[in-house]
C-alpha cells in the first residue's frame, strides 16, 4: 500500500513507497467533442491542445489544422501542411536544430487506422519514436501524446505525468486519450 491519506490527494501531494517518490494525481480534464481523423480540426480538442503547448512546439504528425501556437509542423503526407515531410522516427533522429520546449504525438492509433485512415502511410513504431525523443526535447520538456491508451513516455525515460485528458466521442466510438507528461531533471 502507498502511504498517502485522502487530504494529501486532494492536496497533489506526491506518495511514497519505501525511498521512491511516485508521482503526484494528475490533473484530469473531460470534455464530450465529435470525432474526426484529422484531431485537431475538432475545436474543443484544438483549443484544449493550443492551452496545453508551451514555447516552441514540434507538431511530429501535423496534419492539416495549424495550431495558435509557435510550432514546426511535420507530416508524412504530401497534402499535409507541413514544414518537414519526413517519418516521424527519422526527423527525430536526424533534427540537428534548437531542441523544442514541447513535442506533440498525434500519430494514427493504431497500424489499421494507418492503412484505411491515412492512405496506407505507417506510423512509426511508437516504441522506437518514444526512444528517440530526447534527441529534439529540452530537459524539463513537456511531451503530449494522443491515442487510445494513456501508456506513453513513461518513468522508465524520466517522465512524470501531469494531466491526462479523456475525449469522449458518444455512442460506441472509442475515446480519445491525451497524456501530458513532463520530462523530470
Ligand atoms: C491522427 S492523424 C493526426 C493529424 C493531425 N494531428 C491533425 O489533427 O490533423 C495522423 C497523421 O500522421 C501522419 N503520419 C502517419 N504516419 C506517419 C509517419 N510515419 N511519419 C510522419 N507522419 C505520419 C498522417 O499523414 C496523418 O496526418
Amino acid at each position: 500500500m502507498f502511504n498517502m491519506s485522502t487530504e494529501d490527494k486532494l492536496k497533489n501531494v506526491s506518495p511514497t513507497f519505501g525511498n521512491t517518490v511516485l508521482p503526484a494525481v494528475p490533473a484530469f480534464d473531460y470534455i464530450k467533442c465529435p470525432l474526426h481523423r484529422y484531431t485537431f480540426s475538432v475545436k474543443p480538442i484544438r483549443e484544449w491542445t493550443e492551452r496545453n503547448c508551451e514555447g516552441k512546439t514540434l507538431n511530429l504528425f501535423a496534419g492539416r489544422t495549424k495550431l495558435n501556437i509557435d510550432e514546426i509542423r511535420n507530416d508524412l503526407d504530401e497534402e499535409a501542411l507541413a514544414d518537414y515531410r519526413m517519418d516521424a522516427v527519422e526527423f527525430l533522429r536526424t533534427w540537428q536544430g534548437e531542441k523544442f520546449d514541447t513535442v506533440l504525438l498525434d500519430p494514427p492509433y493504431a497500424f489499421r487506422k494507418s492503412m484505411e485512415m491515412y492512405k496506407g502511410i505507417r506510423c512509426s513504431p511508437f516504441k522506437q519514436m518514444k526512444d528517440e525523443v530526447m534527441n529534439v526535447l529540452k530537459e524539463g520538456g513537456k511531451v503530449i501524446t494522443f491515442g487510445y491508451h494513456s501508456n506513453t513516455m513513461g518513468a522508465g525515460r524520466g517522465f512524470k505525468v501531469e494531466k491526462i485528458a479523456l475525449f469522449s466521442h458518444g455512442g460506441a466510438i472509442h475515446d480519445t486519450i491525451a497524456s501530458v507528461e513532463r520530462h523530470c531533471l
